[in-house]
């Protein structure tokens, strides 16, 4: 693969953290950044030690900070001992037992408050409902349920007994949900007999049966009552979960594991491939979740943070769960869709529950720009402090609006780029500290060595685009593909090697600010220019008629590639000739004749992953109009 990406799009808007901000921020002045950035590229084992002695409560300390394996595995805090789950909720009994530890708000307008003591017991009544179910340590418990404070629990517990997680999205399928139970060979699946979202039940029990059609390993079933769904329960697999916990024990005493216990495995499907269940494990992971959440987004004792992603993906796992609990955050947390009843529903749940951070991700921000402002302006946001996004490259266009629509210009927007397998954020603004421009996740976190380089691993020069690596192992970085070293190797320490190779593609400015380019295979190369999918899905966007864009590659027998674009409109836009014309135009002004779209669609929806990553390889096939292959499991619509 060789790689040289131009720069087409040019952004030079820059936002400075008002002194407002900077003064209340746990990181506030520019020495104490620089002081403890340059600790952490100097000394990093020394660097993380202190910051794994401050961040979390260890049982013994460890005995190495960082020993390198064989076959590119890294191990952290070796011979240390801690439980994941009593750092997130039993080490906050004494000071915060009565402080709310989660605000769940149900699809159809229902709402739980559950303390730090409330979590703590249903927590230790479900750890003792596994053991007794006959789940161990190592032993994989497949979780598959809708957004709601068991998820939680469930996921808690495991981490209480040492047995591994595995959280499957409830929009999956039984053939996906299948794959995942059968390569993780589970044991037993937490599920519910539905859950709300877009106003309809999903069947998750159903699902759930058709799943486990051909799945030899799993032994038991546990079964939350939710939608009232009319299911059917085999005997003497599976249970209620009602019951199961009615005669549990609320005590459950917890024992401390290796800091290199295996806490989690979460499928990543990407855009391409059979999925791989990447592996994360306790020391490390959990002070990359804790020190991040109270880095990049500045946690206050009395924050309301509410971050809306789903719990199966990861975004859900260190945002919603690891990182806010450890730090003894109060998170918010929404069963359903953001349009239900109507598009005003974010900001109701903003308006009612007092949130102060926000952390969301840029296709939903791409759909409420597309709804327009009287939805935000109908509610009263005046309690975000603090803005986030995550997933993927956010237009500029979208992070102006954010800005100004949602944050009122008075919020700083921290761009946080990371991946499933890095386990928490690697590149973002810190935003007592960082100016902030539209489009760029900044720079990189403490201890993070990133770089953006050409096919041979050579440091490119700025505002060269090429391949984005981490030169150096990160505390909460994957520790392996569950089941396949030989894939790991392959996939992440070989494109360029003795460096972490991220797949993404990527820029860095003068001033050192990262811009993320997309996915390596979103790459068109029009006429020998290599261009990014993202840029000219940028130039789209900034037209006022357009809501979103995707843009693909079709064969071209002169140019290579010609550009194929698939555009939503903005709602009242009229769809036209005229308007097609004109956004090649508005193309070829903004980035030049070269990138003018050879095709040019108006659609009503795009093709993508359920986390809402618009999945080109669909788009690529209907462009060339060849069969659409491969697996389809993660396709949304
Ligand atoms: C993309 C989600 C640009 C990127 C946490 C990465 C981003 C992939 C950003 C990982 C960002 C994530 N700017 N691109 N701020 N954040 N991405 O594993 O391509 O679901 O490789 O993890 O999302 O997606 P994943």
């Amino acid at each position: 693969m060789t790689i040289s990406i131009d720069q087409v799009l040019r952004e030079d808007r820059s936002f400075p953290p008002s002194s407002e901000f900077s003064s209340q921020a746990n990181l506030q002045s520019e020495e104490d950044y620089k002081r403890l950035w340059n600790f952490a590229k100097d000394e990093p084992e020394t660097f993380w030690a202190e910051q794994a002695s401050k961040y979390l409560k260890w049982e013994k300390t460890w005995d190495q900070v960082l020993v390198e394996k064989e076959n590119c595995h890294f191990e952290w805090f070796v011979g240390g001992t801690l439980n994941a789950c009593t750092n997130c909720v039993d080490r906050h009994l004494k000071d915060r037992g009565d402080k709310t530890a989660i605000l769940w708000e149900g699809e159809p307008g229902e709402t739980r408050a559950l303390t730090y003591r409330d979590l703590h017991k249903e927590i230790c009544k479900f750890a003792n409902v596994l053991t007794k179910l006959g789940v161990s340590e190592r032993d994989v418990v497949t979780i598959y349920m809708p957004m709601v404070p068991e998820l939680l629990i469930a996921m808690l517990a495991c981490a209480r007994i040492g047995a591994m997680h595995n959280v499957v999205f409830a929009g999956f399928s039984a053939q996906a949900l299948q794959e995942r139970i059968n390569n993780s060979r589970t044991k037993v699946v937490v599920t519910a007999d539905g859950g709300f979202r877009k106003g309809k039940s999903l069947p998750l029990k159903a699902t759930v049966d058709e799943s486990l059609k051909q799945a030899d390993t799993v032994e038991k079933v546990v079964v939350l009552k939710r939608t009232n769904a009319e299911i059917s329960m085999t005997a003497g697999r599976d249970f209620w979960w009602m019951d199961l916990m009615e005669k549990a024990s609320e005590h459950h005493k917890a024992k401390a594991f290796d800091a290199e216990h295996p806490l989690f495995l979460l499928y990543t499907s990407g855009s391409t491939g059979k999925p791989k269940g990447i592996l994360h494990t306790t020391g490390g992971y959990l002070l990359g979740a804790t020190f991040s959440m109270q880095m990049i987004f500045d946690l206050k004792e009395e924050d309301i943070f509410w971050c809306t992603a789903d719990a199966g993906w990861v975004t859900g796992h260190s945002y919603v769960t690891y990182g806010p609990l450890s730090a003894g955050a109060t998170v918010v947390i929404y069963e359903g869709s953001p349009n239900f009843p109507d598009f005003g529903r974010f900001w109701k749940i903003v308006e009612k529950h007092k949130v102060s951070i926000l952390y969301t991700a840029p296709t939903a921000i791409r759909a409420f720009m597309r709804e327009g402002k009287k939805w935000p302006e109908s509610y009263d946001l005046s309690s975000l402090r603090l803005l986030g996004t995550v997933g993927e490259p956010i237009n500029p266009e979208a992070w102006i609006w954010y800005r100004e629509v949602i944050g009122g210009k008075r919020c700083p927007i921290v761009d946080t780029w990371w991946q499933t397998e890095t386990g928490g954020i690697l590149i973002a603004p810190l935003p007592g500290i960082s100016a902030t421009h539209p489009g760029s996740a900044s720079v990189p976190f403490f201890g993070v060595v990133a770089e953006v380089v050409d096919e041979k691993g050579k440091a490119l020069p700025p505002n060269k685009g090429g391949f984005l690596v981490i030169r150096k192992p990160w505390p909460n970085m994957l520790r392996g593909i569950y089941g396949d070293g030989k894939r790991y190797r392959e996939q992440y320490w070989s494109q360029i090697p003795g460096s972490y190779f991220t797949g993404d593609s990527a820029r860095r400015d003068a001033e050192g600010n990262f811009w993320i380019m997309g996915r390596v295979d979103d790459v068109i190369n029009v006429s020998g220019h290599r261009l990014s999918t993202m840029e000219i899905e940028s130039s789209l966007v900034s037209h006022t008629a357009v809501a979103e864009a995707a843009v693909v590659g079709k064969p071209d027998p002169i140019k290579g590639e010609a550009l194929s674009c698939f555009v939503i409109l903005k709602d009242g836009q009229k769809k036209s000739e005229g308007l097609v014309e004109e956004l090649k135009q508005h193309v070829a002004l903004q980035i030049g004749a070269l990138a003018r779209p050879s095709e040019l669609c108006l659609v009503d929806s795009l093709p993508k992953t359920r986390s809402g990553k618009i999945m080109r390889r669909v788009l690529r096939a209907l462009a060339s109009g060849e069969k659409i292959s491969g697996d389809l499991s993660t396709l949304e619509d």
